[in-house]
């Protein structure tokens, strides 16, 4: 394991996000990065932009946790990466219910796969964005979850500065239902083909144009799903007409939707007031919220 790197002068953010919170925090990286005088360049995985890595510079791979683990565009990004002899790399996953099991583990595939390139990975992290699966966060949750962004992102900036090293001790039963959590990946294209299309479809297209695998496409008007849905639900939510909806695992999907930016709007509008402790603990109580209570409230 490595105990020392060099301070970062550039940093690629590489970045997956299905449904946006991803996107939010690898930006509020970036801002705290440049604060530093790190020069800071973003790659969104969503489109179709050719990532160069340079060398000298820290690699940070952003990702949303997929059932205790990295999505399947974390994987074929690795696999397409070049080998490297001297990359150092820094993981930072973006999970709904934060550092506690079964999440724990969701960085060590990348981790070793990573290593596999040459990339020595000398920081580790997870940041917590309202989740957009099962479990829909009470608003104010939501709202101290983005509040706290920024804070969250400039010490990870900080660390990254002061050449902090800091690398997570995984339980070997943590890392095997991580590597379980996997399998989700084999189910997930059933998901996509099994999507319903409502009458309400006013034939867009934003779903195909927007879908990161490019699994959708409009034939005589309708959206038609191939097999390489990896279920990041971003076409159910982002879609204007609210058209599409699950075939299987509908209680995956919020029936409301899930959309962060009246949340983000929300925070700028008015001067906000982070919840009091017992309020927040109130309201995380159970240990389904244990992950983003001890993230709200650490200090
Ligand atoms: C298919 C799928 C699986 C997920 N699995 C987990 C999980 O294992 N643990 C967790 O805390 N959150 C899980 N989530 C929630 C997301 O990690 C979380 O909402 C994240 O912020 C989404 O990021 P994005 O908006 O960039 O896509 C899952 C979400 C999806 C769509």
């Amino acid at each position: 394991m490595v105990s020392s790197y060099e301070k970062p002068k550039k940093a690629q953010i590489v970045y997956f996000s299905g449904t946006g919170g991803t996107k939010m925090a690898a930006s509020a990286l970036g801002a705290a990065l440049a604060g530093r005088e790190i020069t800071c360049e973003l790659f969104s995985l969503n489109g179709k932009s050719s990532f160069v890595a340079e060398s000298g510079a820290l690699l940070i791979v952003m990702f949303p946790v997929y059932a205790f683990n990295a999505p399947v565009m974390i994987d074929d990004f690795i696999d397409a990466l070049p080998f490297s002899a001297d990359g150092v790399a820094a993981v930072i996953a973006v999970s709904g219910g934060g550092e506690v099991f079964p999440n724990t583990a969701s960085r060590c595939r990348t981790v070793g796969h990573l290593r596999k390139k040459g990339f020595q990975t000398v920081y580790e992290a997870g940041l917590v964005m309202p989740s957009n699966l099962i479990m829909d966060y009470p608003e104010v949750i939501s709202l101290s979850l983005l509040h706290i962004l920024p804070e969250k992102t400039e010490r990870i900036a900080a660390d990254l500065n002061s050449q902090t090293v800091r690398r997570m001790k995984i339980h070997v039963f943590d890392r095997c239902l991580a590597f379980l959590g996997a399998l989700e990946k084999c189910g997930s294209s059933s998901f996509g083909k099994k999507m319903k299309v409502s009458g309400a479809c006013k034939s867009c297209g934003l779903c195909a144009a927007k879908c990161p695998r490019g699994n959708i496409a409009l034939e005589n008007g309708r959206p038609v799903f191939k097999d390489r849905c990896i279920m990041c639900l971003g076409c159910i939510y982002r879609c204007p007409q609210k058209a599409l909806t699950p075939g299987i695992l509908k209680f995956f999907v919020f029936d409301d939707g899930y959309d962060l930016k009246p949340l983000e709007k929300k925070l700028l509008e008015r001067a906000w007031q982070r919840p009091k402790e017992e309020e927040l603990k109130a309201l995380t109580k159970g240990y389904l919220m244990s992950g983003v209570r001890k993230y709200l409230l650490e200090k």
